[in-house]
């Protein structure tokens, strides 16, 4: 088999996986905005799995963020999609939570935003797991008793990605965020 899926977790062949403990929102969007450089002149679909409150839009707004937009970012829970374009290049940030049938999604036009050259960070992807989509990276966001730590795991099969990963993992360890 070539993938699996869980609750929240996506286990694949040849993936690395690195743990990130945030202790606040604050450190959780600089956790974003560290992603979001890597996500420079990259495409794909960036997968976020997690309860509800763990902190995927939290995340993904440092992540835009990181990416370059420094405009108001809202969650996409209502929307469903919502785009951001920097001069010349975009970013897509969707949540599929109140997605019922995946032909809605073509409707939007996901076809094209999938097959374009960029970015697409999607809470709530499994109906797209489902669908056979590959992320880039699956960043999953675990609770703790702790009311404002998380556990925030890296999941990549990218070379690039993983060694980037790898990178911050030393760094970290080195000094904290
Ligand atoms: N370490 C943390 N990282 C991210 N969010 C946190 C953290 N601690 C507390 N929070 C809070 O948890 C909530 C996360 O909400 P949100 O990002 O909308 O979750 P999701 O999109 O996963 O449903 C926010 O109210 C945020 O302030
Ligand atoms: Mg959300």
């Amino acid at each position: 088999m070539d993938f699996m899926i869980g609750l929240s977790s996506i286990i694949y062949k040849n993936m690395t996986t690195i743990t990130i403990q945030s202790t606040s929102p604050e450190v959780t969007f600089k956790l974003g905005q560290v992603i979001g450089k890597w996500l420079s002149g990259r495409e794909g679909l960036i997968f976020l799995t997690g309860d509800i409150g763990a902190g995927k839009t939290a995340i993904s707004k440092g992540i835009v963020f990181g990416y370059g937009y420094s405009g108001r970012v809202t969650s996409p829970t209502f929307a469903l999609i919502n785009r951001y374009d920097l001069d010349n290049r975009s970013i897509f940030h969707m949540d599929l939570y109140r997605l019922s049938d995946i032909d809605e999604l073509y409707e939007i036009g996901f076809d094209e935003i999938s097959t374009g050259h960029y970015p697409v960070l999607v809470e709530w992807p499994e109906i797209l797991n489902n669908e056979g989509y590959k992320p880039q990276i699956i960043i999953d966001i675990m609770r703790t008793a702790d009311h404002e730590k998380r556990l925030i795991s890296l999941t990549s099969t990218d070379k690039d990605f993983i060694d980037q990963m790898k990178a911050f993992e030393k760094k970290q360890s080195l000094s904290s965020v």
